[in-house]
């Protein structure tokens, strides 16, 4: 049998990680400045994660959903002292996408409308109403495509305004931050009035929080440097460094009952384990100073090299602007030089998601690398 040859794949075999570094089946080393897409949060492999996860495969790996599991309500608590985000409540699923899926379905259950309001280059994910509120029209299928969406420009506040006040809007979701658009964010003024508009219009604000949040940005979530308060906050990727967690912070007015969201896998024993075990790391090894630490010496390095014109982003979310395309930039930088960076929608940009551990050697062989390849 094939595989469903969706995904174009460059030519390296990972088989083995450990913190900032991967290696292929012959033992070549590879600097990880992607993070397998800003998944990697507390390094490749920790031993503290891979302990914790072993322990409790070792004793139970998995129960259902119908039966306490006190993992999850120690993940809420560890989540609320890591964020410091008080007055919510947890749901967890399994990935991004799913974790957008469900906050849009609670934002439509709760005000019980169904329009959603969206942003040019944002991506959601895959799954049916997160799918439809991402701006890319090649992965919408026509079963996706009856969903009610409006986009707009990041920063289009009078666009938003003339929609929401047909009162017809359920969610208004944005990444603070955009990812895959090209690492564009708006100003704290924009997220504040963006707040403030649906709440005057009955609409929840989702801040997918999948690819900034976790630390990525050296505050707990990108929101908080804008001084917001969103209705549903959704978390993956860095939740659980590899292993597939996701979730929703959910405002404590928005009322639960019974049945309402579920999910077979999400929240499982493993999980919890994972994602308890980031927390725990990126408390005693103050990772979110060392973001911000690293970014500092990172846009210092960049600002050197006369080829980048513009740095984008923020943290460890970072795009490096070219007057050219970067694709064959980045072909050489992983087959020659060996350090995997990542892309965007927009051509120019090379996209830097390392692990949130990484050091000043780190970036000092990614620099060195780049000079090489340009
Ligand atoms: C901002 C954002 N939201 C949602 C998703 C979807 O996450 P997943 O691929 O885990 O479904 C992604 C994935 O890249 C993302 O970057």
């Amino acid at each position: 049998m094939s595989l469903f040859d969706v995904y174009p794949l460059f030519d390296i075999t990972p088989v083995r990680a450990l913190d900032a570094f991967v290696y292929d089946e012959n033992e070549k080393k590879y600097l990880d400045f992607y993070g397998g897409h800003a998944v990697i949060s507390i390094g490749h492999s920790h031993p503290e994660y891979v302990e914790n996860i072993n322990r409790q495969v070792g004793m139970l790996g998995f129960y259902s959903n119908s039966i306490k599991n006190p993992l999850q309500e120690k993940l809420a608590l560890k989540l609320t002292q890591a964020s410091g985000c008080k007055g919510y409540q947890l749901f967890l699923c399994n990935s991004g996408a799913e974790a957008n899926e469900n906050a849009l379905k609670l934002a439509s259950f709760h005000t019980g409308k169904s329009k959603v309001v969206a942003f040019k280059n944002g991506f959601h994910g895959r799954t049916s109403a997160a799918v439809a509120a991402t701006d890319n029209p090649k992965i919408i299928a026509p079963i996706n495509a009856q969903q009610e969406v409006e986009l707009f420009e990041l920063g289009d506040l009078k666009g938003v305004e003339e929609t929401l006040s047909k009162k017809d809007v359920c969610a208004v979701i944005v990444e603070v931050i955009q990812g895959i658009g090209g690492l564009d964010e708006a100003t704290s003024k924009f997220y504040r009035q963006l707040a403030r508009l649906a709440k005057k219009y009955d609409a929840l604000l989702i801040a997918d929080e999948i690819q900034c949040g976790f630390g990525r940005t050296g505050d707990f979530f990108a929101f908080q440097k804008h001084g917001i308060q969103p209705d549903i906050i959704s978390m993956a990727k860095g939740m659980g460094n590899g292993f597939p967690v996701g979730g929703i912070l959910i405002h404590s007015d928005i009322k639960a009952s019974h049945g309402l969201l579920g999910t077979t896998f999400g929240g499982n024993h493993l999980a919890c384990a994972a994602s308890l075990a980031v927390l725990q790391v990126l408390r005693d090894e103050a990772v979110l100073k060392n973001v911000t630490k690293m970014s500092e010496y990172f846009i210092k390095k960049a600002r050197q090299i006369p080829q980048i014109k513009q740095i984008k982003g923020r943290g460890l979310m970072l795009g490096l602007e070219f007057d050219f395309p970067i694709a064959d930039l980045r072909k050489k930088l992983i087959y020659q030089h060996q350090v995997v960076t990542g892309s965007s929608k927009n051509p120019n940009l090379l996209r830097i998601l390392p692990p949130l551990t990484i050091q000043k050697h780190h970036i000092d062989l990614f620099f060195n690398a780049l000079e090489a390849a340009l």
